[in-house]
């Protein structure tokens, strides 16, 4: 089967209305400041979830949009994806959450674990469902309540991340639209440099995991950027290689939105110069999977994608797990 198969029909997103700035950190009793955060990542203020907000909300707000714009409704949706590393609960999949709450009566429902990386794995397993054949309209949701998994005593994690959520309605491609490529890859030999220890099935949540805050976000931030950067590296060349494509094709680059010297240097290595690469990490933090249909829905909406122009889309995330994709809009 020749590429492309499915297209992104329609995108949407939501980030909560309450914004946490680098400047509120002190008064949090955190030894950090504006200017720290800002050198060493790019990151002015992040949308933290309000009582209302859960994945599962915050999702269906995405969806949504992600499902009007694609002018569809939810009972069109035969399968719905949910990226996620903040599940509402441990059991059921939080997708079923976002079934129901957007009603979409006809559909199959699971959650994809790749951490930073899952909206693109979901975006080529919903490929895969439909070249199969095995679905026709599949939503595609990322969505991250991250502040619910941080330290907010460590000051080397919390002031990185931030809540919100994205979607894409993939649907067969017309015209020739749509995914031009995909790359993924793992390496969970690196597991520990960026994870929750403790809480989940092999050591279970306790007095003392709680009381050293083991079943929190740990990261090994030096560590992390170096994978970081060779990975994110990797995945660009892979997905214009399975393309077919140079960088000179490229019209604009969505990179996953973690710090703005990894996408720098990813940009840098591409042969991308900086004006074609969206970047949006100043006014959300890392939202984990939900940065990359974050961004596509922004630089839609800024008239910085438009019809016809190929998009490279690069992610990297805790596992280690990083994916790249090309897409025709
Ligand atoms: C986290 C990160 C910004 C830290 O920057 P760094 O230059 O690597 O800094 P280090 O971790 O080596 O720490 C340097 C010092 O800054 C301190 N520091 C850490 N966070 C700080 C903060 N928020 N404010 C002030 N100082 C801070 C450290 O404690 C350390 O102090 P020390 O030298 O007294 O021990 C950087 O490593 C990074 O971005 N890593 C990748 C993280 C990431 O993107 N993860 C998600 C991937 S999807």
């Amino acid at each position: 089967m020749t590429r492309p198969i499915v297209e992104l029909a329609g995108i949407g997103h939501y980030a909560p209305a309450r914004i946490l700035r680098n400047a509120e950190f002190q008064a949090m009793g955190l030894e950090t400041s504006h200017e720290w955060i800002v050198e060493r990542t790019g990151i002015c203020e992040r949308h933290i979830a309000g009582p209302n907000d859960t994945t599962a909300s915050m999702a269906a707000n995405a969806s949504r949009l992600a499902m009007e714009r694609a002018g569809v409704t939810a009972a069109d949706l035969d399968t719905v994806v949910l990226s996620t590393a903040t599940p509402d609960r441990l059991l059921p999949a939080t997708a079923v959450d976002l079934q129901a709450e957007i009603d979409a009566s006809h559909a199959a429902a699971f959650d994809i674990g790749a951490a930073c990386s899952g909206f693109l794995y979901g975006l080529t397993v919903a490929e895969g469902l439909i070249a199969a054949k095995s679905a026709e309209t599949v939503l595609v949701a990322a969505s991250e309540k991250m502040s619910a998994i941080l330290d907010w005593t460590d000051r080397a994690t919390c002031v990185l991340f931030g809540d919100a959520a994205g979607a894409a309605v993939v649907r067969p491609a017309r015209n020739g639209k749509g995914i031009l490529s995909t790359f993924m890859r793992s390496d969970g030999k690196l597991a520990d440099l960026l994870y929750r220890p403790h809480g989940g099935a092999s050591f279970p949540m306790s007095a003392e995991v709680l009381a050293q805050r083991t079943h929190l976000v740990k990261m090994a931030g030096r560590e992390t950027f170096k994978h970081a950067v060779r990975m994110m590296c990797e995945a660009a060349d892979r997905a214009l290689d399975n393309a077919h494509l140079d960088a000179s094709s490229i019209d604009l680059m969505v990179p996953h939105q973690a710090n703005v010297r990894i996408i720098e240097a990813t940009a840098k290595h591409a042969g991308i110069p900086m004006e074609k690469v969206f970047v949006n990490v100043g006014r959300y933090g890392n939202t984990s999977s939900a940065s990359i249909p974050i961004s596509l829905d922004e630089a839609i909406a800024a008239g910085r994608i438009r019809e016809g122009m190929t998009v490279l889309l690069v992610a990297f995330g805790a596992g280690f797990t990083w994916g790249s994709m090309v897409v025709r809009f």
